[in-house]
């Protein structure tokens, strides 16, 4: 990332001028142009834009995937601004448009044009050509518009998942040897998993849906390791959007994918064992929250004791109102980087087929759950962080849609108020005869005959019960 070149911070000013696009067009949208709201807010978006240009020479909005670039630098959204920045972003793409560019020059007499044409209804063929048949015929002559198809895309295409799919590897490798030498009590390489866990940061800052994506690759002999893998992206994923820098992710990630460390010092057969657990054998694997901490406490290679990733090891199953294990006898309160990996890890391990568990939870009802339940003892926020992430549908769902097609979700939709509507890729016809090639499909797009939902999704359903691996259709 570039923040800070010239002087100017770009996170802070890119979410300014998200916010004044969001508040001109808002206001717009309920007053006329001449009222003093609809006026300041352009003022407002005049000022910030032309400050930039002064420092930067020319301002792009991008919209790639699920983020917003100002000119090179993606800008990190947190929950506060994250409806704001989606309903904007819905209304860019609504009409094909993937960037803005403004060219010095612009006058404040071009944004009350610009904002007005994308308030009208987009058309519904080609919205993008009609957009600049529009803004041709207006006054504006220094904001340029480049198509969603131009910009799009790279996160989802090929080399994104592959780059993703490398490091996932990597990090199950690395998972699977050092928890290994921990089982057999020999040094291990912290250095090694470090550089795993940075290797997993970057990849969720740069290609978040792909990094969600191989947390489908749900391999039942190598469960512990992905597991671990995957509690590190679910947490690193809500960890981004509380708004942590980068270093705070990677201190969160490490903890991650070492919260059950101490399960290497459980016997394998409780562990593997199908079916219910005896009250021993149940209180010999709660051991592993003690274990974990004594066993992080004791590893060599980390410059400071690791306290926060020893809290994490023995807090994720404590509940956030302390009825979980391991038992507390004062009060106390769960560290954040617990209370995130305590979602992580629940999310993961019960949409996961493991030996004990036959039949996982569909994700949609999981989230549903642990965010509806108290009982279940999650932070209610950190649940919505992980949703606004995840979609209501996460990636890898298997849907039956309202056509009678079944679908695997396969990107979330980024506006938080269709995150019930997600792209999906449908398999097979409303007969349940497999399609020969997948056909994709953004369910928050309406149809442009009927203006509505082209298809919705009316339930979710097992893929055991098909036979299939979601991930066959996503990786
Ligand atoms: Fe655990
Ligand atoms: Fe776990």
């Amino acid at each position: 990332m570039t923040d800070g070149s010239k002087g100017l911070n770009y996170q802070e000013e890119g979410r300014r001028v998200l916010t004044a696009f969001y508040g001109a067009l808002n206001s717009l949208r309920l007053y006329p142009l001449e009222n003093d709201a609809v006026q300041q807010a352009l003022d407002e978006l005049h000022a910030l834009v032309t400050r930039i240009l002064t420092i930067e020479g020319d301002v792009e909005i991008r919209i790639v995937g699920d983020f917003f670039f100002l000119n090179e630098t993606r800008l990190r959204l947190d929950l506060s601004n994250f409806a704001t920045f989606g309903s904007f972003s819905r209304a860019l793409q609504d009409h094909g448009i993937g960037a803005v560019e403004i060219r010095a020059g612009v006058q404040r007499s071009e944004w009350a044009p610009f904002v007005s044409i994308l308030l009208r209804k987009p058309h519904a063929e080609d919205p993008f050509e009609a957009f600049m048949d529009r803004l041709a015929a207006a006054p504006v002559q220094h904001i340029e518009l480049r198509p969603e198809k131009d910009v799009q895309e790279p996160e989802k295409d090929e080399e994104a998942l592959l780059a993703a799919k490398r490091t996932y590897a990597q990090s199950v490798q690395v998972a699977k040897e050092v928890l290994g030498d921990v089982r057999l009590g020999k040094a291990v390489n912290v250095r090694k998993v470090k550089r795993s866990v940075q290797g997993i940061v970057d990849q969720v800052l740069s290609n978040e849906s792909s990094m969600i994506t191989m947390t489908t690759l749900r391999d039942f002999d190598e469960y512990t390791f992905t597991h671990c893998v995957n509690v590190c992206i679910f947490s690193v994923v809500m960890g981004q959007r509380l708004g942590l820098d980068k270093h705070q992710l990677y201190e969160l990630g490490l903890g991650a994918l070492f919260h059950d460390i101490g399960k290497q010092l459980v016997s394998r057969d409780i562990i593997n064992k199908p079916g219910g657990l005896t009250d021993d054998e149940w209180v010999e694997l709660k051991e592993h929250t003690t274990e974990g901490l004594l066993q992080l406490f004791r590893l060599h290679g980390f410059v400071d004791v690791p306290y926060r990733q020893m809290l994490m090891a023995y807090e994720h199953h404590m509940k956030i109102d302390l009825t979980g294990y391991p038992q507390n006898t004062r009060p106390r309160e769960l560290s954040l980087f617990s209370r995130v990996v305590a979602v992580a890890d629940a999310f993961d391990a019960a949409t996961s087929v493991r030996s004990y568990q036959y039949n996982p939870w569909p994700p949609d009802a999981v989230l549903r759950e642990m965010r509806d339940n108290p009982k279940r003892g999650f932070d209610p926020l950190l649940v919505k962080a992980l949703i606004t992430a995840t979609g209501v549908y996460p990636i890898g769902t298997l849907v039956i849609l309202d056509s009678h097609e079944m679908a695997v979700v396969s990107d979330v939709n980024k506006d938080p108020n269709l995150l019930h509507r997600p792209r999906v890729k449908i398999i097979s016809d409303p007969l349940g005869v497999p399609l020969v090639e997948p056909i994709t499909l953004d369910l928050a797009r309406d149809d442009p005959a009927t203006g509505r939902p082209a298809r919705t999704i009316i339930k979710t359903t097992d893929p055991q019960k098909y036979g299939i691996q979601v991930s066959d259709y996503l990786t």
